[in-house]
């Protein structure tokens, strides 16, 4: 028998005063997320999360409130964290007034913090996960008396690890959404690079147009961001390990070349790897007086905030985002977002249909697995093409461009 929910320890969010306007902002993501809205009217009516109890880490946002309530329409109960700087308490705030909801999350959170929350969701007793980053997954595989039966993974990060550190470790099926190709083309390829600008203005408030940036990783999420900054008139460098990634860079335009010398001629270097310890000491000593670090991967280890801590005389924040460290020899160096995930902890994340559509492919894949987990087998799982296809053919219904009847 799972614990009861109610003797679940109580929400635990910044200023419950916040919730008016982060009720607002959620109605707003609401209102442009009729893909998910046409999901949640099917789920409101087959109940298929009866009874079940979703433990998950994803952003707690706008646009994932309307996910959560999705989901609590289809009648499961959620333990709900975010990730480290990325939660909006207002929002967190509005959506503890939901029944059959827990919330752990605070904006402040550091990854001590954010490792408490996980433990509070893994303490929950959830049957179902929905992860980002494959917190979840990794702390329910060492827990033995786990009732897990199925999980949903956001992100390239977490497909990392599943297919990494806990590849033949995970006893039950984890759909990644990240790999399927409505994520990657319309959130990772589209959606990154105006969400990182975004994330860079609201940061630093400069321009970007006669700059020189470095984009560590020309993947889905990085090409997107080189191809936006080069749009805004940028001189965009880019650094990639893969032979292949980095020619197709090349055939773009983009000056491909390597972490030491980006480091020393960019204005402002931004990493998406999804890989740890990519900007490093020996990189920090070669940055320009002034340059700027920034960070969209998952994790807030692709550049090492304690080596730069570790090297600088002293440092200040000297805006709500900017850290300014000292370094040897009187030059300064700006971390934006504490090297977090740039759109998320200085903006608002990605836009709102391109999460309409990652959503639905969640919500629907959660639907499939409450119905039907032991179809699937254990690990690592693409999502089902008849979804994929559903997903795609529900979102083009929803646009003003297209006439198909
Ligand atoms: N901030 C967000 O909202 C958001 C959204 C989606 C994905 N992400 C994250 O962005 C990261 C990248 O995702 P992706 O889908 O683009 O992954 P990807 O695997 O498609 O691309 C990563 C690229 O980095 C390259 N790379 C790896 N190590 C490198 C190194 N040392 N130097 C240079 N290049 C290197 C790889 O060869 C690859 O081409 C992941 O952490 C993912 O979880 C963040």
């Amino acid at each position: 028998m799972p614990i009861p929910f109610t003797t679940l320890e109580p929400s635990l969010v910044a200023d419950p005063d916040l919730a008016a306007e982060g009720e607002k902002r959620v109605a707003w993501a609401r209102t442009h997320m009729p893909v998910l809205a046409r999901l949640r009217a099917e789920l409101e009516r087959e109940r298929p999360l009866d009874g079940r109890r979703i433990g998950m880490c994803l952003h707690v946002e706008a646009k994932t409130a309307v996910l959560v309530e999705t989901l609590l329409a289809g009648g499961a109960e959620i333990a709900w964290t975010g990730s480290p700087a990325t939660t909006d308490d207002g929002v967190a705030a509005a959506m503890t007034a939901r029944d059959r909801l827990r919330i752990y999350a605070l904006k402040a959170d550091d990854t001590a913090a954010h490792q408490a929350h996980i433990g509070r969701v893994l303490a929950s007793d959830p049957d179902m996960l929905l992860d980002n980053g494959a917190d979840l997954i990794a702390g329910t595989i060492e827990r033995p008396a786990s009732r897990v039966l199925a999980a949903t993974e956001e992100t390239t990060s977490g497909r990392l690890r599943l297919t990494g550190e806990l590849a033949g470790r995970v006893p039950f099926p984890v759909i990644v959404i990240n790999d399927s190709p409505i994520k990657l083309s319309f959130e990772s390829e589209r959606g990154i690079g105006p969400a990182t600008v975004d994330g860079f203005f609201r940061a630093t408030n400069t321009f970007i147009a006669g700059k020189t940036f470095a984009v560590v990783g020309f993947g889905w999420c990085g090409r997107s961001l080189a191809r936006t900054l080069r749009a805004m008139g940028a001189v965009v460098m880019v650094v990639e390990i893969d032979p292949v990634r980095a020619l197709e860079a090349a055939y773009e335009g983009m000056l491909v070349t390597t972490i030491e010398k980006a480091a020393a001629r960019a204005d402002t270097i931004i990493t998406v790897t999804g890989r740890p310890g990519i900007v490093r000491t020996e990189h920090f000593g070669l940055l320009k007086d002034g340059a700027m670090l920034g960070n969209m991967g998952h994790f807030s280890t692709e550049i090492d905030v304690a080596g730069l801590r570790a090297m600088a005389t002293g440092s200040r924040m000297v805006n709500t985002h900017v850290e300014e460290f000292d370094l040897p020899g009187g030059r300064r160096v700006h971390l934006l977002a504490r090297g977090e995930m740039l759109n998320l902890t200085a903006a608002i994340g990605h836009q709102i249909e391109v999460m309409d559509l990652g959503f639905a492919l969640q919500a629907h894949s959660m639907r499939i697995l409450a119905q039907d987990a032991a179809s699937y087998t254990p690990g690592y799982q693409p999502v089902p093409e008849h979804v994929n296809r559903a997903i795609a053919e529900h979102g083009l219904r929803t646009m003003s461009t297209v006439d198909l009847d």
